[in-house]
This record gives C-alpha cells, structure tokens and sequence, in this order.
C-alpha cells in the first residue's frame, strides 16, 4: 500500500508528484476541490461529490480537460493502485498553468486535474461520544461560500484560531447568524426539531449534511433549513458537526458555553448511527 497521485496526466508516488510553479491553483486558488473517502475499497457518495464538482466548476466558469466519467475511473484506478481499502482521496481542477496574470488563459490551456490518495483515519468512536468542544470566530468569507473553491485562506486561520483555544472546530459566524464550521456543517437539536443553516451561497452544501437531512426525513425526526444565532446554539439541546472523515460529530461546549450540561444528547447518537449504517450499506462487504 502507498500513497499515490495523479498530477500531469500520470500515476507517481504522493512523494514524487510535483505541480508546476505557475499553476493557478498554486498562484490564485483558481480551482475546485473534494475530498472524499474510502470504505473497504469502495469511495463513499462519489457521485455526489462529482455532481457538487462539476457544479463548483461550472460556477467558476471552468472546463474540465476529462468527462465525468473519465474523472470517475481516475479516481478509482488512483484508489486501486493505492491499494487502501480506507482511503481518503483528495482531487482538485484548476484552470491550469499560464503566465502569471489575473484574466482566464486562452481555451487551448487546459485544466490541471490533480487525484491524491492516502491512508483514510476515521475519528475515533470514543472521542464522538464525548462529543468535541469549539471556538466562535466572525465569518471573514467571500459571498459564494457554496462553490467548494480552492480559496481557503479564511477558513485555516479560523480553523487555527479554534486549536488554539483547544477547540476541535471553528464555527462561523456572519451578521449574527451560524453559518457552518470551518470544515464542517453545524445542526442543532431542540425541542426535537433538527436545525441547520439553509443551503444558499452562504454555505457549502455538504454531502454529509445532504444525507442527514434525508435521514432525519426517513426516520420522521422534523428538520428546518433555517439559520440560527449564536444564542439559540448555546440554548439548544444538543448541537453537532458533520463532514466527509468526522461524519456526525456531537459538539458538547461552544467557549464557555456548555452545551446539555456538557453531555452528548440522544438524537446526535442516533443520527451517528444511522449515518455510518448508511456508510456500511453502500461500501462495507458484510
Ligand atoms: N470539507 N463546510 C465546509 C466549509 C467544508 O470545508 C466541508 C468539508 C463541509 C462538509 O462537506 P462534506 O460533508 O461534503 O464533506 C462543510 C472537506 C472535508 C475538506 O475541506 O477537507
């Protein structure tokens, strides 16, 4: 097993692939990106994560050199010859290499694919339990947060400034509402209701999100798409996380603020649950 890349139209060892210096990726995070893993050799929601792909690209005005289904057997070729069965895999299309200049290079530069494969680590049982802590930080994004862009700056100074109030996440705040984590979608749970921000270009709507919602849908627990103020997340009777890689992950303390008397609370556990037994359905071989 090793971990892989596929970078200028070829397969080398993760350690030996190199981009080149005037990719605009590199130089203007002109591109999209996903991140998707790998249960037991089989990619979770993949074609999820391709709709979202090549909607982010069609949002940034951006060509992809390969058809969908070209990318779809990249990626698992990338994967076979990882040789993970848990993998997360990394991909991203930027508007390729040029000459240093802010307008789009002419149609004839194509697109610059990039696939990564590395060993997948899911987040230990024990510490969703426990449910995880985090930080309120002022959302400093730009307006078309639902476009899954290569431009993260805000979020990994966010996400720096949560570790280092020994928070697991940061979540975003923007004129007095939640918005989402810097790496994750946030819910609440009161009176039994499920609540999350509505997917409109404040967010990035996320696969997992995506999911829950159904779930919650399926199993007759009430969902609303509707924002909620840092108030109503510190009142709420639980509150969680969810991504690719920390699926559904309960959040027990926001700050000072404890969120259930600091214990996970039921409805967060089922969703879990549920959620990792839609996993196993799709991708485990039981
Ligand atoms: N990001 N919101 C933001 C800002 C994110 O970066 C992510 C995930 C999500 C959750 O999306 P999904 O459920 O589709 O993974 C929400 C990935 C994991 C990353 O940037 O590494």
């Amino acid at each position: 097993m090793s971990e892989i890349a596929f970078v200028n139209g070829k397969f080398v060892p993760l350690a030996e692939a190199r981009i080149p210096v005037e990719d605009r990726g590199h130089q203007f995070g002109d591109g999209v990106y996903e991140v998707v893993y790998a249960f037991d050799g089989v990619p979770f929601a993949l074609e999820e994560h391709l709709d979202r792909f090549f909607s982010s690209m069609a949002m940034i005005r951006l060509n992809c050199p390969y058809t969908r289904a070209e990318v779809t057997d990249l990626i698992h070729e990338a994967l076979r010859r990882s040789g993970y069965q848990n993998a997360v895999i990394y991909y991203h299309l930027t508007r390729g290499t040029a000459p240093r200049g802010h307008a789009f290079p002419p149609p004839s530069v194509p697109g610059n694919l990039v696939i990564t494969v590395r060993e997948g680590t899911t987040l230990p049982d024990e510490i969703a339990e426990k449910g995880v802590t985090a930080h309120l930080v002022q959302d400093l994004r730009w307006g078309r947060c639902n476009i899954k862009s290569l431009n993260l700056l805000p979020n990994v100074l966010a996400k720096q400034e949560a570790l280092d109030h020994n928070a697991f996440e940061a979540i975003l705040c923007k004129d007095g509402y939640i918005t989402e984590g810097s790496v994750s979608n946030v819910f609440i749970v009161s009176q039994g209701q499920v609540r999350t921000a509505p997917a409109d270009q404040k967010i990035l709507p996320g696969i997992t999100r995506m999911h829950v919602l159904e779930l919650c849908r399926e199993l007759g627990i009430p969902v609303t798409e509707k924002a909620f103020t840092p108030e109503e997340l510190y009142g709420a009777d639980e509150a969680f996380l969810t991504a690719s890689g920390i699926d559904v992950l309960p959040v027990i303390r926001v700050d000072d603020k404890v969120i259930n008397g600091g214990l996970v609370g039921p409805g967060s556990l089922k969703l879990r649950k549920e959620y990792r037994n839609l996993i196993a359905k799709r991708c485990l071989a039981i």
